[in-house]
């Protein structure tokens, strides 16, 4: 072959997102969307917007978006980038932090798109594994990285870590520290980190509406940063990098915030039931805080279980990495979803 890849992006083997069937045959708690629609007024906007102005190109830092979202969280616009999903802004923070040989520290398991990011770069990934319980090890504190991740809500544990570890890992970690927040609108309590953006000059917070606003089509995300490191990555990212509707119709959702509290408050009630459902039939399952839970059968492997729910049209996600094959990542549905997953589950598990 004449056209040779770099020898990094040879050996690695990309991103695996999870199976997004077309069509409705399926129950979809693979992916962790939100089973209610965005809001009236998100789908109202983007039907007035789709007209002759889609010709011009967009506003190249989704003004409206930033305005809207800075005051929403207590911050100034020069504290936020809009991207095309936080998954845009993983992209473009990796390539403004990591170069060949930097090492980027993260604990396991978790996103595994920040191992892509890493490879692309040739930085050198640093991961420590997370305690049993889904808490931090005290080693995670003492070691230096150019640029640390904490996915808070993790995935795929749905735990939480409270805001005291995430100021202690920018004080401690010498480098660009990045909240993963794609998951907090779910969380009971308040654990958010973006109070510390006014104390800690390398922290950065992303934030997106594929969850608890209902959007994972129109691929939008924020970074919340201080002033210096917003304008770092705005070096880097595309002119246009947020299309016409997607900036519509992020803005629209962040004037309906009740719409989203309301869907919040019905995944949190499903998640409890959800739960309540798995450890009745046997599964260990960890202390979600977002709108998925993970399921344990201890030394199990459940491969055989995810593969007869795809047989009965529900997908679930499971990964086939060491650590992981005795779980399954399961969304949390809308109640007849749950229902559902449960009845099947325990038709299989009594068979
Ligand atoms: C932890 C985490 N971060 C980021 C993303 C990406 O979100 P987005 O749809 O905004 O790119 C996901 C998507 O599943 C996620 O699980």
């Amino acid at each position: 072959m004449l056209a040779r890849f770099r020898k990094n992006i040879e050996a690695m083997s990309g991103y695996v997102p999870g199976e997004q069937p077309q069509g409705g045959a399926y129950i979809k708690l693979n992916t962790n969307e939100n089973p209610y629609p965005p809001s009236p007024r998100v789908v109202a906007a983007v039907k007035k917007a789709a007209g002759s102005a889609l010709r011009l190109y967009p506003e190249p830092m989704g003004r409206d978006v930033r305005a809207l979202a800075a005051s929403i969280y207590g911050l100034a616009p020069n504290n936020v980038l809009v991207g095309n999903g936080s998954d845009e802004l993983l992209s473009i923070i990796v390539r403004a932090f990591v170069g060949a040989g930097d090492r980027v520290l993260y604990p396991e398991p978790t996103y595994t798109l920040y191992d892509t990011l890493v490879a692309i770069q040739e930085g050198v990934k640093a991961a420590l594994p997370y305690a049993a319980d889904f808490s931090l090890p005290e080693q995670f504190f003492t070691e230096k990285a150019a640029l640390t991740f904490v996915c808070n809500p993790n995935s795929p544990s749905g735990t939480l870590l409270p805001v005291s570890d995430i100021e202690r890992l920018a004080r401690s970690s010498g480098g660009a520290v990045v909240v993963d927040e794609a998951y907090i609108d779910f969380s009971d309590a308040n654990a958010t980190a973006i109070p510390l953006l006014k104390e800690f000059p390398n922290l950065i917070v992303l934030r997106t509406f594929s969850k608890s606003f209902s959007l994972a089509g129109v691929r939008v995300g924020l970074a919340l940063a201080p002033e210096e490191i917003i304008a770092g990555l705005v070096k880097i990212k595309d002119s246009y990098n947020v299309n016409r509707l997607s900036q519509i119709a992020a803005a629209a959702a962040l004037g309906d915030l009740p719409w989203m509290e309301r869907s919040v408050g019905r995944i949190q009630r499903s998640r409890k039931r959800l739960i309540g459902g798995l450890k009745k039939l046997g599964f260990h399952v960890y202390p979600s805080q977002a709108n998925f839970v993970l399921a344990r059968r201890q030394g199990q492997n459940l491969r055989g279980l995810y593969e007869e729910l795809k047989r009965r049209k529900i997908l679930v996600r499971y990964f086939d990495q060491p650590g992981l094959e005795d779980c399954l990542r399961i969304t949390v549905g809308a109640p007849a979803e749950v229902r559902a997953l449960l009845d099947r589950l325990a038709a299989i598990i009594k068979g």
